[in-house]
């Protein structure tokens, strides 16, 4: 059988199984996808994807279209299936550590329908061991090929992810990391790296995502010190990241008004609650979590300390908040700094305006309850205050001209996650604005 005409099954169509499977099924795939959310299976049966991702759309459609792509809660294509890829949720339970609630139950719909020699792919991250001492204990005698590849794609620019990233892949035995491997290379062109076991495979995932946390909470502590020290963070970040070290530069990333998603905000707790069960008291993802957590509130204060400066009365301000969702270009709001940021504005007493291009009112009204404006507008007519707090294109092609025209006069730029450059911010201050961002002047 040729690799294209395979049959792919997908567990867990949310937004991994949602944009691979999209995907596998535009490469001429034939891909079913099992999901249990109506929500999600109305949506992607009438050809939308259920959030927003740059260039998902038409592959959804175009899959619904063509008949490659469809969506079931039935688990009768496995079945059929050559491949079949586990892209269900772990979440944090109440006691920090990874919730295999999913997966497990995942696995008990799934196992009656699994045939001998099925390539099964776990992508859901897991602590490591997970692979080999949870699941395939209850899959060995199926005689099925298990491997672990982590997804590591960042949303936001998920496809450009998926189709240039390098695929790490952990096989249960050699038969199953080539398999895996061989999969991977034809559907998606792309490098893979075989590591020595699932085991490993699972930690690469969690040692990438405590990395990017790590130097994240870095950007983010020395963007305090240059508030202190009144200078721009991003220069000092900048000229820090032409140092070389070893092959590549030193590379700290940006800070902002908090980290949120679905995977820094517990895939290091995951390595922590792993630590602890072996005796190891590891330092490192508790304290960059608790950086980066501290940055909602440390970044409203910085707004709140420049009205206070002015002698304005919070309850005489109001701020047009621009962008809800975690990060740039996605609609994905699952533990969004913005809801602490927006809560703590409101609670000192301020006014508070929200708009989101990529969010319906529903989701908005959710999220915050508040009544989100109509558009970017609408949100900053008359206020005092414009809060960059997501940089989505629609929001970062607003011009400043526009602002101009609708905010109070000497409005406060807030500068939350727009990363304005140096010409743009003397141009914030020649048109009468004050500019402020996180370790930003
Ligand atoms: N979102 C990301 O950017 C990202 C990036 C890399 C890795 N990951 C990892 O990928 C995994 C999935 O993340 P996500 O963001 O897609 O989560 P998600 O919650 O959006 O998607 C998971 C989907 O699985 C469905 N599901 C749960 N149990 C099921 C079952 N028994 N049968 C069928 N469907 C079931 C849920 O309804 C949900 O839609 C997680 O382990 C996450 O840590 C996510």
């Amino acid at each position: 059988m040729k690799q294209k005409n395979k049959k792919i099954t997908i567990v867990g169509f949310g937004y991994i199984g949602c944009i691979i499977g999209s995907y596998l099924a535009s490469q001429g795939y034939c891909v079913t996808g099992i999901e249990l959310n109506d929500h999600i299976i109305k949506s992607i049966n009438n050809g939308f994807p259920p959030f927003h991702e740059p260039g998902l759309a038409h592959l959804v459609k175009a899959g619904i279209d063509s008949r490659r792509l469809t969506i079931t809660k039935e688990c009768d294509a496995i079945k059929e299936s050559d491949v079949i890829l586990v892209t269900v949720g772990s979440p944090l339970n109440d006691s920090g550590d990874a919730d295999l609630n999913h997966l497990s139950q995942a696995l008990d719909r799934i196992k009656p329908y699994l045939q001998k020699d099925q390539l099964l792919i776990l992508k859901s991250t897991l602590p490591p061991g997970t692979s080999r001492d949870f699941v395939w204990p209850q899959l060995s005698n199926k005689n099925l090929l298990l491997a672990f590849c982590p997804e590591r794609l960042a949303e936001g620019r998920a496809l450009a992810d998926l189709t240039t990233l390098p695929v790490i892949i952990g096989g249960i035995n050699q038969e199953a990391a080539l398999a895996a491997s061989q999969f991977w290379i034809e559907a998606l062109n792309v490098e893979t790296i075989i590591v020595e076991n699932t085991t490993t495979a699972e930690l690469v995932k969690l040692a990438d995502n405590l990395w990017v946390d790590v130097n994240i909470a870095l950007g983010n502590e020395l963007a305090k010190i240059s508030d202190k020290l009144n200078i721009d963070v991003l220069e000092v970040i900048a000229a820090a990241n032409t140092l070389k070290k070893n092959n590549s530069n030193v590379n700290i990333l940006l800070p902002s008004l908090g980290v949120g998603g679905y995977c820094l905000t517990k895939d290091p707790w995951f390595l922590h609650a792993m630590g602890n069960r072996l005796g190891i008291d590891l330092k490192i993802p508790a304290v960059s979590r608790k950086v980066n957590e501290s940055m909602p509130e440390y970044s409203v204060c910085l707004i709140d300390r420049y009205f206070q400066n002015l002698s304005k009365k919070s309850e005489e301000i109001s701020i047009g908040v621009l962008g809800l969702s975690f990060k740039n270009n996605t609609s994905d709001c699952r533990f969004t700094p913005t809801k602490p940021a927006i809560e703590k504005l409101l609670s000192l007493g301020y006014t508070v305006r929200i708009y989101d291009p990529l969010l319906t009112q529903e989701d908005a009204f959710s999220l915050t309850g508040i009544e989100m404006s109509s558009s970017i507008s609408d949100c900053v007519t008359n206020v005092d205050c414009v809060a960059y707090f997501a940089g989505h294109d629609e929001i970062i092609n607003f011009s400043l001209e526009n602002l101009l025209r609708l905010t109070n006069k000497n409005a406060l730029i807030f500068d939350g996650r727009r990363f304005f450059n140096k010409t743009e911010i003397n141009n914030i201050k020649s048109l009468g604005f004050t500019y402020k961002g996180v370790g930003r002047i």
